[in-house]
């Protein structure tokens, strides 16, 4: 089975990835208007955060 990443993107969303492939993008920021996912929002919102990875194998 591939191994499922959180890769927190910098000023971003969550994107939850299987393998190489981006599954979705969760908001983090709490501005977007597609919640759980990520509208694009954090944009207009300057949205600040910082960028790390957590990986989950089996
Ligand atoms: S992280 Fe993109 S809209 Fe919240």
């Amino acid at each position: 089975m591939d191994k499922v990443e959180f890769e927190f993107v910098k000023d971003g969303p969550i994107l939850v990835k299987r393998g190489e492939k981006v599954e979705f993008a969760l908001c983090r920021c709490g501005h977007s208007t597609k919640k759980p996912f990520c509208s694009g929002a954090h944009i207009a919102a300057k949205f600040n955060a910082e960028a790390s990875k957590l990986e989950i194998k089996e």
